[in-house]
């Protein structure tokens, strides 16, 4: 919706209400539908490692020093001769499976010995075997000598305890792929997957695939289904996705290209990862689309503006000097590319992307609305005329998509003014800001958007976080929460940042989640994204809620009250980020068709506590029930967030 019709429809009602001994008005306007949501960047391990299940680590032996010094083709494997079996190893790349997957493994085996010989795959720090769970194995074998190859594929646990197994034969011919599923009969921690070949023989192997068979919502090359579920338990409006720095790339060569990372996997093209590993990039725009859809979120694809990150190199060492643009001749293609993106996600199967959406099992659209262009560039001549260039052709083609800028890496500064310029030269309808600051920051701009102007874009939180996961944190960004309902029709969409991250493979911190091979940990922060996405109204209503006292310099104090038109139910969030109980006074005489008691969903504790994998449940919610009549005067806990959820009558 532009900024003209949410301005026409921000008052639809006001009560004038005596309150404090002051009249206040109680204004309701309208707020945004898509306020808040995630955002999901490979990095930490998000992807491989994490959200995406495949289990194996480097199963098509693409790895390379370019990925990490250290890192080869052999990367997380081992060649394994047990029993006496005796033969040669090799990576090859003279006949691979197609062009864009060139490494694979040649194994010859001169004697089989009594167990075998093969490939053993540590997977990412040690393969999590659940007990009873089916896995779906697969592998690419051409075969080159002639009788038949017995295979046997293993799952060990520690010592070498094998907690199931499969067999399965090959044939003499070319690339073909061969299944297998395997039971585990006991669970293992740091299991491996073992390949062997049972017959003196000569196989090309590559593709070497482990999934659970519960991924979430049991698709194939699917996704790790506690990660993906908490990720569902926020409920949220969109997903932004890719990235973050990995969209714009570490040089022009490592820019994220949508159209490399569909269809069959083991056709996609694989490359470094900005945050210094690998991105199989098994987790492409298909799978980053179907989750959308599968958790109801609208899809929020960005793509580079025509230029790499200003830090690539390394570069923000000496000043953000790495941004590069591509050359006005490689620029067309470029920008067909972005089209291309937006008939995949929406055009017609008859169309040429909206086929291959088909031909990967999604024939229906996937409902495209918004596109990034850009993430938090440095606002150079270079970006401008990339930006400029690619921002008229999408706006020209597909009026229908709203298109997001962006403005810096920043809240304020050089970037952020010119790229605010940019955004009112263009009339982009919203722009992306960006903040990392401390609590004290979250606390102390809460006025923040109140001075935006509504006749200028709109504004995309795309990233922000107070720079850490204790309680405090937390409850900084609870309070700059309530600001940004308050602003609802200014702030269109809100994301913290960075989403996911495995506890062995940090990159970056904080991260809303934190996870191992096991098991995960909702932050605080957590909670309080969902705190606040869960109880998501669709307008917000001013003066309801003050607090005692009511001096406005206490930046410690912030609440909201919002309404959610479908249910009719009336929400309050009170936080109350000091060491002392507050009261907050509820004004409730402007409702009717309330009911008498209320949820109450509060987030408290030491303001220093976090949650971590060994202790994720330090810090959650306490829910429990209390009368309305109560609300005049509602102690607010020290260091809390309280959500309260006035169901309506009708409702
Ligand atoms: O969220 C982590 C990083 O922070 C993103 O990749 C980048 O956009 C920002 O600098």
């Amino acid at each position: 919706m532009t900024n003209l019709k949410y301005a026409a429809a921000i008052v639809l009602a006001c009560v004038c209400l005596r309150a404090n001994t002051q009249i206040k008005t109680q204004q309701i306007k309208r707020i945004s539908p898509d306020l808040f949501g995630v955002f999901f960047e490979d990095l930490s391990y998000a992807a491989d490692g994490g959200l995406y299940a495949e289990l194996i680590q480097n199963r098509s032996f693409e790895y390379s020093p370019g990925d990490r010094k250290d890192w080869n083709p052999l990367t997380a494997w081992e060649y394994t001769t047990q029993g006496f079996a005796y033969g040669t190893i090799s990576v090859e790349t003279t006949h691979p499976i197609n062009s864009n997957n060139p490494h694979y493994v040649m194994l010859t085996v001169e004697d089989a010995g009594q167990e075998g010989m093969g490939l053993t795959n540590s997977g990412y720090d040690g393969i999590t075997i659940k007990a009873g769970e089916k896995y779906n194995f697969s592998v690419y074998i051409r075969q080159l000598s002639v009788a038949p190859v017995p295979m046997l594929v293993q799952l060990r646990g520690k010592k070498g305890v094998v907690c199931g197994s499969a067999t399965f034969s090959t044939q003499v011919g070319d690339w073909k792929k061969y299944t297998a599923v395997i039971t585990a009969d006991q669970a293992a921690d740091s299991a491996k997957l073992v390949l062997l070949a049972k017959t003196k023989c000569k196989l090309a192997l590559d593709e070497i695939s482990l999934f659970p068979q519960s991924t979430f919502k049991g698709e194939t090359n699917g996704l790790r289904a506690d990660l993906a579920q908490a990720i569902a338990g926020l409920q949220p409006k969109f997903m932004r996705f890719p990235g973050g720095c990995l969209v714009h790339g570490d040089g022009l060569g490592n820019m994220y290209r949508w159209k490399n990372t569909i269809g069959p996997v083991e056709q996609r093209i694989q490359q470094r990862n900005i945050w210094n590993y690998h991105q199989s990039v098994g987790l492409g725009f298909y799978e980053y689309f179907r989750f959308c859809e599968d958790i109801g979120a609208k899809p929020l694809p960005v793509v580079a503006a025509g230029v790499s990150c200003q830090n690539s190199g390394g570069t923000w060492r000496i000043g953000g000097t790495g941004q590069k643009g591509l050359t006005m001749t490689d620029m067309p293609e470029y920008i067909q590319d972005v089209l291309d993106l937006i008939e995949y996600a929406n055009g017609p199967v008859t169309s040429k992307w909206g086929a291959k959406r088909a031909a990967a099992g999604h024939p229906e659209s996937f409902h495209l609305q918004y596109i990034g262009i850009g993430n938090e560039d440095k606002q150079t001549d270079t970006f401008r005329e990339r930006f400029k260039m690619i921002y008229n052709v999408v706006k020209t083609k597909h009026p229908e998509i709203t298109i997001i800028g962006t403005v810096g890496p920043s809240p304020s500064g050089e970037d952020y003014d010119l790229g605010w310029k940019l955004a009112d030269q263009l009339a982009v309808p919203v722009v992306d800001e960006h903040f990392y600051e401390k609590p004290e920051w979250f606390l102390s701009n809460n006025a923040r958007y109140d001075t935006y102007r509504k006749s200028k874009s709109q504004v995309y939180i795309g990233e922000y976080a107070s720079r850490g996961n204790t309680l405090i944190n937390a409850l900084s960004e609870a309070a700059f929460m309530t600001s940004i309902e308050r602003n609802g029709d200014i702030v269109r969409m809100a994301s913290y940042a960075p989403l996911l991250a495995n506890q062995s493979h940090t990159s970056w911190n904080p991260n809303l989640i934190y996870f191992n091979n096991k098991t995960l940990a909702p932050t605080v922060n957590y909670y309080v994204q969902q705190l606040f996405s869960t109880n998501q109204g669709d307008s917000y209503i001013s003066n309801v809620i003050s607090f005692a006292g009511d001096n406005p310099k206490d930046s410690t104090l912030a609440a909201s009250c919002v309404k959610d038109s479908k249910t009719g139910d009336i929400i309050f969030k009170i936080v109350n980020a000091g060491a002392q109980p507050t009261i907050a006074r509820a004004d409730l005489s402007g409702f009717t068709s309330l009911n008498s008691n209320a949820t109450l969903k509060v987030l408290k504790g030491n303001p220093k506590d976090k949650n971590t994998v060994n202790d994720a449940g330090k810090i959650v919610p306490a829910i429990s029930q209390i009368s309305t009549a109560g609300l005049t005067s509602y102690s607010a806990p020290a260091y809390s967030l309280s959500v309260i959820r006035i169901k309506s009558k009708t409702n």
